[in-house]
């Protein structure tokens, strides 16, 4: 038994709030009786509907991709580039997959598709403290006062990030350039190119290393993706919980 708006969320028809607005809405019948309240509990031989559309059981599926620069962090672009979606259809995956979050045009590494809009609403929220780690090539040498601001949090944009992991991994032999290596788990737009230019080291290159505990392990070229293990996959559920 599966609680009515997570059988539609798996579906893929609207996120798991967005279902219980449908619930509460009186779009969605079961076995031909309309459900308002959010506590129901389904089977699978249950006949859902919504708008009277029956439902599809899909079932969950969970990718990592090694994300290469030049494509976008999207399941469609309206500029109609390259997405991360697209990847996966030229190798024949055709499940509706959308990236957990998001990577810059240009920054490569580390990304999860799914088509479970439940583990996505919960993987995103704030709450969930999911780390990203990052390696950064930046302008200049960071000072280890500086990789202290980062550690305590630096102002972007009016707000104190939150406490992040810092280390200088290594310097150019010219001095012109860094690699930095910085954990975080907060998801704002540009944030770790914001959080190094606010040290005075804006970043040349962006790599994430690792995402919720997944790295790139076995895929080593930009482009390679795989499923998640199932035990991979309960350790994220785990976390979003
Ligand atoms: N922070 C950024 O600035 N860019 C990314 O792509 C990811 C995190």
């Amino acid at each position: 038994m599966e609680r009515l708006q997570k059988v539609i969320a798996h579906a893929g028809v609207a996120s798991r709030r967005a279902a219980e607005k449908l619930i509460l809405a009186g779009r969605v019948t079961v076995n031909g009786a309309v459900v308002t309240e959010l506590g129901v509990k389904v089977k699978a031989s249950d006949q859902v509907e919504v708008d009277g559309q029956p439902l599809h059981h899909v079932a969950p599926v969970y990718y990592l991709l090694n994300k290469p620069r030049g494509v976008i962090s999207s399941a469609k672009d309206e500029k109609g580039r390259k997405t991360v979606v697209d990847l996966f259809r030229e190798d024949g995956v055709e499940e509706r997959i959308y990236p957990i979050g998001r990577l810059d045009y240009d920054t490569t590494g580390a990304l999860i598709l799914t088509n479970d809009g439940e583990l996505t609403n919960r993987l995103m929220h704030p709450r969930f403290a999911v780390d990203k780690v990052y390696v950064a090539k930046v302008k200049g040498v960071i000072t280890n006062d500086q990789l202290k601001q980062l550690r305590q949090g630096v102002v972007v944009e009016g707000h104190k990030t939150a406490p992040a992991k810092a280390k200088l991994m290594s310097t150019s032999p010219d001095r012109k350039h860094c690699l930095v290596k910085l954990t975080i788990h907060e998801g704002h737009y540009h944030q770790v190119k914001n959080m190094l230019k606010a040290v005075g080291h804006p970043v040349v290159k962006l790599h994430r290393e690792e995402y919720a505990g997944l790295t790139l392990a076995g895929l080593p070229s930009a482009g390679q993706w795989r499923k998640l293990t199932p035990k991979e996959v309960k350790v994220l559920q785990k976390l979003g919980k």
